[in-house]
């Protein structure tokens, strides 16, 4: 980002501090058994912008399905919050959110867009402020499973934290909780969180197998881009014509897994890491779990974390629901 801007931007994820988990957890998910790693590292600036397209896909509807359970219920989340501040974590383009920040009413609205994509948090931001020249945005670039240090937020009025897109759903199910219940200690009484989240298809595994495959093999792009990004990132020398796309329904956990299965027995040098990875042939590596909920399940998590659901807004033929919920 060069030249000024008219929008507050804080980047909590300076070279050093975006290493240090990287090295981290690739190190770690590269010699466990099975190989797995964090989806957070696929979003560099081809990765956010593969993801917008993903969002377009006709095998992805659960895009659109969140998309339209704000064009029925935004009216009704303004109401019922009356929120002054919107705190967005993992918020992307902000596409879906403008929804929210009009019924909300942008003149004076505090937005505290969260997102590790420094340019998906760029390309919202000066898109905001041209669109609402009124709103008092400010983003900041930090790892949402990290404790959130916000900037300022006024200290009176409800606040209202949105988590979209079903991102909750790249949690493993043991750290849901936990990670809701860090969300509930920085909540107040009068404060609300907003989640979407898919919902399973039971008996139409297929459906949910291509939105993680479709046929434009822009999915698998975006799975193979974490090469690419760990290729820059950590020296490494990761061919991606050596590895297959494979998206896995796992029903014990009722999750999605994307998965990028060596097509050969090779060798990868990671020399940020000075670390060589064997992979077997045929072996596979987990990039990204993609949970789907139920809805008795997604009250149930909320209840495990402190949280109170208020309101729950489903579309039933979509399979997608929209959760708003208070700390009590
Ligand atoms: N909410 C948007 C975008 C969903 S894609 C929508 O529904 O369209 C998931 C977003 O979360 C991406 O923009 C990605 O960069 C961001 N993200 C992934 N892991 C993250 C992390 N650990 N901390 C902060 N942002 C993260
Ligand atoms: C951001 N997240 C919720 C998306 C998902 O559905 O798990 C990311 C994605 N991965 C493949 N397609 C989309």
């Amino acid at each position: 980002m060069t030249g000024p801007r008219n929008y507050g931007y804080t980047d909590t994820l300076e070279a050093e501090h975006y290493a240090t988990a990287l090295h981290a957890d690739i190190h770690d998910g590269l010699t466990s058994t099975p190989k797995s790693t964090a989806p957070t590292w696929f979003y560099d600036a081809r990765g956010s912008e593969l993801f917008e397209q993903i969002t377009q896909l006709p095998e992805y509807p659960l895009w659109r399905a969140e998309l339209g359970l704000l064009q029925c219920h935004a009216t009704d989340i303004a109401a019922r919050t009356g929120a002054r501040s919107l705190v967005e974590l993992g918020s992307g383009s902000s596409t879906k959110t403008k929804l929210i920040i009009e019924a909300l009413g942008p003149a004076g609205l505090r937005y505290i867009p969260v997102d590790v994509s420094a340019d998906a948090l760029h390309q919202a931001s000066t898109q905001l402020v041209q669109d609402y020249p009124g709103i008092n945005l400010h983003a900041l670039r930090a790892d949402f499973t990290a404790p959130l240090v916000l900037p300022e937020l006024p200290a009176h009025g409800s606040r209202l934290i949105a988590f979209l897109g079903s991102t909750l759903g790249n949690f493993r199910r043991s750290t849901r909780v936990p990670f809701l219940r860090g969300l509930r200690d920085i909540m107040r009484p009068e404060d609300f969180l907003l989640i979407g989240a898919d919902l399973v298809k039971d008996k139409h595994e297929e459906e949910m197998i291509s939105a993680y495959d479709d046929s434009q093999g822009i999915t698998a792009e975006f799975d193979k881009n974490l090469l690419h990004v760990l290729n820059r990132e950590l020296d490494a020398d990761f061919d991606a014509d050596a590895f297959d796309h494979v998206s896995v329904w796992n029903s014990a956990e009722s999750h999605i897994e994307m998965r990028l299965r060596s097509r050969v027995e090779q060798r990868v040098k990671i020399r940020g890491l000075d670390l060589a990875v064997p992979f077997g042939p045929g072996e596979e590596w987990i990039t990204e779990r993609s949970a789907k909920f139920t809805t008795d399940g997604l009250r149930g998590e909320m209840a495990g974390a402190g949280l109170r659901t208020d309101q729950l807004w489903a579309d039933s033929d979509a399979g997608f629901a929209l959760i708003l919920a208070t700390a009590p």
